[in-house]
């Protein structure tokens, strides 16, 4: 079998046409423009490319963007000021803290500062606890993306096997509540897992979010199953590749997303769906 390569480079794109028409269509009609604040604390060089992509796509769909960067020497009452000031900033909707924030700072505490309404990551409690109880509103923007590439090629998933690798908040705890809320069947494995083997035998479907290049190998999986890999890891050789073995996965899965342009590009989009959400449900009307 040779799997059926989902192009999420070309899904981003076409989501980002609508958004772009929606707000073009917003400012004809005298609406406010949407605003996303990014604060980025440090240096983290992988960050420092992600912020710029973002910044870029913003202006791509016509949302106003604000990078906010601090020093690794701010303190913490400093970020949490600077996110105090946006929640009550009316030009700005969504506010995204870049992660991972430099280790001595308390990461949970300070994304519970940002606003429920403008949580544009999904990562309150407020909205995971939604997601959680089927009734999501702003969600992860990966597990989000996935969740739309997924439906973009017509898969249907209801009653799967899924496997998510990794348990990050980011990824693999919301991804496991999207899939669950999808009618999966939902495992989640993660670094104390014996046995993973066992699991991916078992899976239909799987989502790795590890950080390890090619770590899965399509030997592994079964015949038919759906690969979608969140990694983005850069070799010695500079060469991009993600946690499943392209390859290998190629030649036994039914559908595979490439890295890059997979997942990465789906990302990055949610994160604007999620900033026009925002203005559509909480700003321009009331819930
Ligand atoms: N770092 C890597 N992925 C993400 C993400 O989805 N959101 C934020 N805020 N930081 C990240």
């Amino acid at each position: 079998m040779i799997a059926k390569i989902i192009n999420g480079t070309k899904i981003a794109l076409k989501i980002q046409n609508k958004i772009k028409k929606k707000i073009h269509k917003r400012k004809k009609n005298g609406l406010f423009q949407p605003g996303l604040a990014v604060v980025f604390v440090g240096n983290n060089i992988s960050s420092k490319i992600y912020v710029k992509n973002k910044k870029i796509a913003c202006k791509k769909v016509g949302i106003i963007s604000k990078i906010c960067r601090l020093s690794i020497s701010v303190t913490e009452k400093k970020i949490i000021h600077t996110i105090k000031n946006f929640n009550s900033d009316p030009t700005i909707h969504g506010i995204l803290i870049q992660l991972p924030l430099p280790k001595k700072f308390d990461t949970q505490k300070i994304l519970r500062k940002i606003s429920y309404k403008k949580d544009v990551d999904g990562f309150h409690p407020f909205n995971i606890g939604l997601l959680c109880q089927r009734n999501p509103r702003l969600r992860a923007c990966t597990p989000l993306g996935i969740m739309n590439l997924l439906k973009s090629y017509q898969i249907k998933i209801k009653g799967l096997n899924a496997l998510i690798i990794g348990a990050s908040n980011i990824v693999g705890r919301p991804m496991m509540l999207e899939l669950l809320l999808a009618g999966c069947t939902t495992t989640i494995a993660h670094k104390f897992t014996k046995n993973l083997n066992q699991y991916v035998k078992n899976a239909d479907l799987i989502v790795i979010a590890i950080g390890k290049p090619n770590f899965l190998h399509g030997k592994w999986i079964k015949k038919g199953a759906i690969i979608i890999d969140v990694g983005i890891n850069r070799l010695k050789n500079g060469q991009i590749v993600g946690d499943a073995d392209f390859n290998s996965n190629y030649l036994r899965a039914s559908y595979i997303t490439p890295v890059p342009g997979g997942v990465g590009p789906m990302t990055v989009t949610s994160l604007l769906q999620n900033t026009l959400y925002i203005c559509e449900n909480y700003y321009d009307k009331k819930f």
